[in-house]
């Protein structure tokens, strides 16, 4: 390995000039403002692989393109799955930021861009080390093979009908996502569990057009107000989801995953001062990693309804819109709760306002054996890459198709994070530190070392 150790030395700033090009174009996929940049960054991450000696194409959907790629030529050795995303986030609030979202700038360590650490900068460790083993080797010690698709930040939508269309091609025996994040800036992590997710749009229709609020105020239902009753009607107190039938099928936690969870370090008070707010809150009974990473939730991830320009307006507005998703945990199911919040949400409305239901995404939890032979593969490769032994986690956010290629295609997902829950992902200011960045391009050229030598 010392060659492609020195490779990634010798290589490590026209790795980073390269991803910086990449982080330049702003492939937000779900703003059809942005669609030809979104398929120049597929183009881009195509160029880059082939580049690196991979075989790669565009196959496109209905949305935007998948990158598929292929080394794949020893017949004795295991194969492996790269998934990545080279879409993002909308980089809203944008005066949020300090240097802007699409001009990548180094800072304290750190890269500054949207999609730095989501996915981009996490998704090209895993070419760059291909790269160096096939510059250096002139081959890899197994096969992989390359999806990397970009409608990750907008569900997947097109995802599954690709595995299906090209699961003979796709046959493999472990994939590897690195879209998650470490334990803490000191601790490496091997995250064994995501919740699902499911997503929907509810606007509320009121008057035909907004109406002076003196003249029929009073006289007819508010479509704001009604949506703040629905909205307020969602949680009890103590943020106890009241759909009928939430947690009916969740999966309680063992003793011996709480007490896991319970002996990873966790400071309350600099987990909130990160955050910059005053306490906790969430479901009486459950520690602050439980409710991160094993309770399901409903959130609301928008609203808005009426004038909220400068100046008082008094109107009676004509409709009200909010984005609500819920996490999910094993065994909860994404179909049966969408229809079970859409009639919470029927049932409450007032005389006079309609609504409309827009079901947009989702997807179920996922949580893996901790013991598999490729994890214990996968942690020799990061302890000797990080210098310090990941600790197993799992984590709140969701990535749909971890359960996708176990259903359709029958593997487990390593999901190996080099980013940190303080990357700023889905916010302003996103970053990914460099040292993770080129400690995440090691640990992946030696995970291929140590999955061939799994055969
Ligand atoms: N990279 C995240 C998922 C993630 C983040 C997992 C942090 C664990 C820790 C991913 O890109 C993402 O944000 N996914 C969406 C999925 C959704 C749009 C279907 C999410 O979780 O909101
Ligand atoms: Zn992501």
């Amino acid at each position: 390995m010392q060659d492609v150790d020195s490779y990634l030395d010798r290589e490590s700033g026209r790795f980073v000039a390269e991803l910086c090009d990449l982080l330049k174009i702003p492939s937000v996929s779900g703003d059809s403002a942005f669609r030809s940049q979104t398929r120049n960054a597929a183009e881009f991450v195509r160029n880059n692989l082939q580049h690196a000696g991979v075989d790669a194409e565009l196959v496109e959907t209905p949305g935007h393109p998948i990158v598929l790629g292929r080394w794949q030529k020893l017949a004795d050795a295991p194969t492996v799955l790269i998934y990545g995303h080279y879409d993002v986030q909308p980089p809203d609030p944008l005066d949020k930021w300090i240097t802007p979202p699409f001009e990548p700038t180094e800072r304290d360590g750190y890269i500054y861009a949207r999609g730095a650490t989501d996915d981009k900068g996490q998704m090209f460790t895993h070419i760059k080390s291909v790269e160096a083993w096939l510059k250096t080797k002139g081959e890899l010690p197994l096969n992989v093979i390359y999806v990397i698709e970009g409608e990750e930040e907008v569900g997947s939508g097109n995802l599954d009908n690709f595995l299906e269309t090209y699961r003979n091609e796709l046959k493999c025996d472990v994939a590897v996502i690195s879209d998650t994040s470490q334990y803490s800036p000191e601790l490496p992590a091997i995250t064994y569990g995501l919740r699902g997710i499911l997503a929907a749009e509810i606007r509320l229709h009121g008057p035909s057009q907004d109406l002076h609020s003196g003249i029929f105020g009073g006289s007819i239902a508010n479509p704001a107000t009604a949506l703040a009753r629905l909205i307020a009607a969602l949680h009890d107190d103590k943020g106890r989801v009241q759909i009928p039938g939430f947690y009916d099928d969740v999966l309680p936690l063992s003793d011996a995953e709480r007490k896991q969870f319970a002996d990873l370090p966790f400071d309350e008070s600099a987990f909130l001062k990160s955050l910059g707010t005053s306490a906790t809150f969430g479901e009486s009974d459950f520690t602050t990693l439980e409710r991160r990473w094993a309770r399901p939730t409903c959130e609301i991830n928008g609203m808005a309804s009426g004038y909220t320009g400068e100046g008082p307006k008094t109107i009676v507005p004509s409709t009200a819109m909010v984005k609500i998703t819920c996490r999910l945990v094993p065994d909860q199911n994404h179909e049966a709760l969408t229809a079970a919040l859409k009639t919470f949400l029927e049932k409450r409305l007032p005389p006079g306002i309609t609504m409309e239901f827009e079901s947009q995404h989702g997807a179920p939890a996922f949580v893996f054996d901790p013991n598999s032979p490729y994890l214990e593969a996968a942690k020799r490769a990061i302890t000797a890459a990080f210098g310090t032994p990941p600790v197993l986690i799992r984590e709140g956010g969701s990535i749909p198709v971890v359960s996708t290629f176990r259903q359709i295609l029958g593997v487990d997902t390593l999901l190996l994070g080099w980013g940190q829950n303080t990357d700023n992902l889905h916010s302003p200011n996103e970053r990914f530190r460099l040292v993770d960045f080129q400690r995440g391009i090691r640990a992946s050229a030696y995970l291929w070392h140590e999955l061939a030598a799994l055969k």
